[in-house]
């Protein structure tokens, strides 16, 4: 293809201009134009009645470059809400999920109403010494059984909720312009929005973009480095949300037997990644996932997720949907409070199916130590050991453990925790 002719630039804009009226607003470096094209003209086999059709020798059969097509999304910095926005009909093929693995997203098994993830009530909780130990009760359960957990009643209001949604909302559908100057995947930026962090090793790309704010406690970001359309909500929900981890962090050491501060003491919540997922409606629902099936690395996730559904756990053999209940959050062990408990709690591996109706969005905030200034080894607790309970993992620094979690990306639930296991 080439871009040097005049006429074909004035052709692919009018072209795109067909797709999307705002297109031409929105997008005004030749070289995002570039790249968006070579992204959607994969696609374009199936769109009829274009006036322009572009050279598509290149794309077919054994020829077709995937790299090249990844560099070319990467390089509109508009994720995927930007195909969505050019009015993209068929996935480009990075996307969409092997022939083999279709079943269970394209007619997924509806979940029996009667299995659902656990329900926990923490009203009364400091009140209550009875109602305490019951509640312990079931969070121990739920970790050791289901690895999720829904709670309610957990003191954050629902306009600290509602606000941080929407404050998710406007990053994501503020101008390209804007939001582009945050797209990046540096490790080294506490603040930063991309489309899929795995984008050049998963096998399959996902149906979402991501705003990450790492906001470890005493090491926040300077305020002026958040978005200034969320940025207030931000710093006021990682405040809330670091509250609900201390007890649900309490709960999780008392049901472990130990005291109640033993997983804050050794720092399981110094770390806070707040990571904002924004799900575009997808006009193949079918055909792609909103995010691969996977575990979670760290000690606890809390996530609040909106009203439109989609995240499922596989639990006993089959997908449960985790239905979105207003006002609850959802919280999961990950694979290092698994590797500290020595498989007493379990790491869940869940997903995020793709959906017609959207956006949908949600908040995940992953709790670890905090990695610059922790250079603590994590393994199975001492207290927890017994003879009949040997260690089953070797120590490891939080950051080992990340970087191998990242050498593959999402990868549909292979676990991590093998490569520490004794
Ligand atoms: C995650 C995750 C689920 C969701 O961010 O790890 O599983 O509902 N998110 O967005
Ligand atoms: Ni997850």
């Amino acid at each position: 293809m080439c871009f040097d002719s005049c006429l074909i630039k004035a052709r692919l804009l009018e072209w795109l201009k067909s797709l999307h009226k705002d297109i031409i607003i929105k997008i005004t470096s030749k070289n995002v134009i570039r790249s968006l094209f070579s992204v959607l003209h994969t696609t374009s086999r199936d769109m009829e009645n274009t006036h322009l059709q572009p050279d598509l020798s290149e794309q077919n059969g054994s020829n077709y470059d995937r790299e090249k097509e990844l560099i070319a999304f990467d390089e509109t910095k508009a994720g995927v809400k930007g195909l969505v926005d050019a009015g993209i009909q068929k996935l480009p093929s990075f996307f969409v999920v092997p022939e083999n693995e279709v079943s269970s997203i394209a007619s997924p098994k509806l979940s029996p109403t009667y299995v659902q993830i656990p329900f926990i009530d923490l009203k009364d909780i400091d009140e209550d010494t009875d109602r305490h130990k019951e509640i312990v009760e079931q969070i121990r359960n739920a970790s050791e059984t289901w690895g999720f957990f829904q709670v309610v009643n957990h003191g954050i209001s629902k306009e600290v909720m509602e606000g941080m949604i929407e404050g998710v909302r406007r990053f994501h559908e503020q101008p390209t312009e804007v939001k582009m100057e945050y797209y990046s995947r540096s490790q080294r930026k506490k603040v930063k929005y991309n489309s899929n962090f795995d984008l050049h090793k998963a096998k399959v790309a996902n149906w979402r973009d991501t705003l990450y704010c790492y906001m470890p406690y005493g090491d926040e970001p300077d305020p002026e480095e958040l978005p200034e359309v969320c940025r207030e909500m931000s710093v006021k929900y990682s405040e809330h949300a670091r509250g609900l981890a201390v007890t649900i962090l309490q709960l999780l050491s008392e049901a472990l037997g130990l005291e109640p501060n033993h997983l804050i003491d050794i720092d399981c919540d110094k770390g806070l990644n707040i990571v904002s997922h924004y799900y575009p409606a997808c006009p193949e629902p079918n055909r792609t996932l909103g995010a691969t099936p996977h575990k979670d690395p760290f000690f606890i996730t809390i996530l609040m997720q909106d009203h439109i559904g989609g995240l499922q756990v596989f639990h006993q053999n089959q997908w449960i949907d985790v239905r979105p209940l207003p006002g609850s959050f959802v919280v999961n062990i990950g694979d290092l409070l698994q590797l500290i408990s020595n498989d007493k709690f379990k790491s869940a591996v869940h997903r995020v199916l793709a959906s017609h109706i959207g956006p949908r969005i949600s908040v995940a905030c992953f709790f670890k130590s905090h990695l610059s200034s922790s250079d603590r080894l994590y393994g199975p607790l001492k207290e927890l050991l017994s003879d009949e309970n040997p260690p089953l993992y070797r120590e490891s620094g939080v950051m080992d453990y990340l970087i191998k979690y990242n050498t593959k990306g999402l990868d549909g639930g292979t676990t991590t925790l093998n490569h520490f296991r004794l």
